[in-house]
């Protein structure tokens, strides 16, 4: 096992996942995070699983070398090409069972709603663990391709991102889902303008904050070393390590803009060799 005082890795296909990473420095103020954006190959989500499996692969080896101490796949599509045999010598925390158990503890009419990237509704790796848990469960699944960049754009107030939720928020409607997933790092950026079009009688979830529970719950078990109390993370600045394979002139606003409240040191780029 990695030394407690080990970071916790974290990737993603670029900066989405930094709302993860938000989640995670949130509940958990004595750890420190490595956070990998593949910034070069972004995005993931209109890529075939063998591509995206290789991807994850490259992610999971190139944080194991830097010593941490347990990996958390950020991005939906890279969670969704994992295989039930694949292991690593650290323990691995992907994001479609925190959403799915997320979903499961909320809804009453037992019709759930996956807003995700092409990839991760081909892989349907939603609708199986959704049903494994849950047998007898109706899922629907919509891919939403234009949602990222609008997010990346920062265009979460444009009347262009509301007509964009509005046509995908129709699933829901139209299939009587209670609950929604919002299952692709940057959808939760856009929370609250699918919460003014679904109104109260749906619940939207995402998996960020389950993923930080179970984390937590594997912390103080043991399964994962706990950095000490106020020794790493508390008091010790900074808590995270940016690293992107493609530095962008936007990067750092974007990442400062997914994490916020929490801040970063500047991006570095790394090569995924
Ligand atoms: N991170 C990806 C996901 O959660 C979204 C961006 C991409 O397509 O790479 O599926």
């Amino acid at each position: 096992m990695n030394p407690a005082s080990a970071p916790i890795g974290v990737f993603d296909s670029g900066l989405g996942g930094l709302t993860v990473l938000k989640a995670l420095l949130d509940r958990l103020p004595d750890e420190r995070f490595v956070y990998v954006g593949d910034t070069a190959r972004l995005p993931y989500g209109t890529k075939s699983r063998s591509t995206i499996r290789r991807y994850l692969q490259q992610n999971v080896e190139f944080l194991l070398k830097r010593g941490v101490k347990a990996i958390v796949v950020a991005c939906n599509s890279a969670s969704s090409a994992l295989e039930p045999g694949d292991s690593w010598s650290v323990p691995l925390y992907e994001v479609i069972g925190p959403g799915s158990r997320s979903a499961l503890a909320v809804t009453k009419n037992r019709r759930v709603a996956v807003l995700a990237t092409r990839a991760t509704v081909a892989g349907g790796a939603y609708p199986s663990k959704l049903q494994e848990l849950s047998p007898g469960l109706t899922v629907f699944q919509e891919a939403c391709p234009l949602l990222v960049p609008i997010v990346e754009e920062g265009m979460e107030a444009d009347p262009l991102a509301r007509e964009l939720v509005r046509r995908h928020s129709s699933v829901v409607v139209d299939q009587a889902a209670d609950t929604v997933i919002l299952g692709c790092t940057h959808y939760p950026v856009l929370g609250e303008v699918f919460r003014r079009m679904l109104g109260d009688a749906v619940t939207i979830v995402d998996s960020s904050r389950t993923l930080a529970d179970e984390l937590q719950g594997d912390l103080r078990s043991g399964r994962v070393a706990a950095a000490a109390d106020g020794r790493v993370g508390a008091g010790a600045s900074p808590r995270v390590e940016l690293l992107v394979t493609d530095l962008g002139p936007r990067a750092d606003e974007l990442a400062a803009r997914f994490l916020a409240p929490h801040g970063a040191e500047p991006a570095r780029l790394v090569d995924l060799g």
